[in-house]
């Protein structure tokens, strides 16, 4: 199994947070008892990955180091940082990331994507794919905020981003695996209506490519950039981590005498 890096994307300004983004970046804003970005990063970690960068922006880039350093408290030995001037889309925050890759295959993240599970099964799959890209989907409710995958049995076809009228329930998520031409890929974009370098177009050139794999993500996912969106991201957290006592009180009994 060939080496692969992770990369958390955690630039951009945060703007429909605002005023809870106007002293902080959104990623340090709290997911019920820990910071954004550590989501993220136990992701990658949880999937074996332990060579990390982080992508960061605006005016608290430092924040990020006195927060995270060295990622010990995630078990890594080393992070890498790097900044991202302006706020140019997730694209354009990812080309920061080629010196760090060094033609390595990179598991992307997006540093306001929250998981239940893990993505190990997805990842060793990547590995063991000889080039190209894999996306994980997660079929939800309201694709409109997503880009949306468009299938036709084991194969995408297309993704189109927040499309008005979703051709699908497949959300795209912010959980990325890329070969070492994405650098060349992400080059060749133009900026889109919203003036961002989008992902989507990334991933795009994979499927015309057709090097571009897919996984389904098990568990609840959510993003948090929303109010409404970083408020069920609290809550899905915290449901994770109810202990019994609160409904079983034998069950938290039995649980507890285990533990001593
Ligand atoms: O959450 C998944 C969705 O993320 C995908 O389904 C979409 O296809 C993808 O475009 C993206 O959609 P959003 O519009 O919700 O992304 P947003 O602008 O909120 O950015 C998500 C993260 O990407 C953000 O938390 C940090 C990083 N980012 C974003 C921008 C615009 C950067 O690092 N730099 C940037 O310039």
């Amino acid at each position: 199994m060939g080496l692969m890096k992770g990369v958390v994307l955690a630039g951009g300004t945060g703007s429909r947070l605002f005023p809870l983004t106007k002293i902080t970046n959104k990623h340090l804003l709290p997911i019920y008892d820990k910071p954004m970005i550590y989501y993220p990063i136990q992701t990658l970690v949880d999937a074996g990955i332990r060579d990390i960068l982080v992508v960061t922006g605006g005016k608290n880039a430092g924040d990020f180091l006195r927060l995270l350093a060295n990622g010990k408290q995630f078990g890594l030995a080393h992070i890498d940082y790097t900044y991202q001037e302006g706020e140019g889309g997730i694209a354009d925050a990812l080309r920061l990331a080629e010196h760090f890759a060094d033609g390595k295959k990179l598991c992307v993240v997006l540093g306001d994507n929250i998981i239940e599970g893990n993505i190990r099964d997805a990842v060793d799959a990547f590995r063991l794919q000889e080039r190209g890209a894999r996306i994980l989907l997660k079929e939800v409710p309201d694709a409109e905020r997503f880009g949306v995958a468009e299938l036709d049995g084991d194969r995408v076809v297309h993704i189109e981003e927040k499309p008005p009228h979703p051709k699908s329930n497949y959300a795209v998520t912010g959980i990325y695996m890329y070969d070492g031409t994405v650098f060349e890929k992400v080059e060749r974009l133009v900026p889109s209506r919203r003036g961002e370098l989008e992902i989507t177009d990334v991933n795009n050139a994979y499927i015309d490519e057709g090097t571009m794999t897919f996984s389904f993500l098990d568990g609840w996912w959510t993003d948090a950039g929303t109010f409404e969106s970083l408020l069920r991201a609290g809550n899905l957290v915290a449901g994770t981590r109810r202990t019994p006592e609160c409904d079983e009180p034998e069950a938290a009994l039995a649980d507890l005498v285990e533990r001593q």
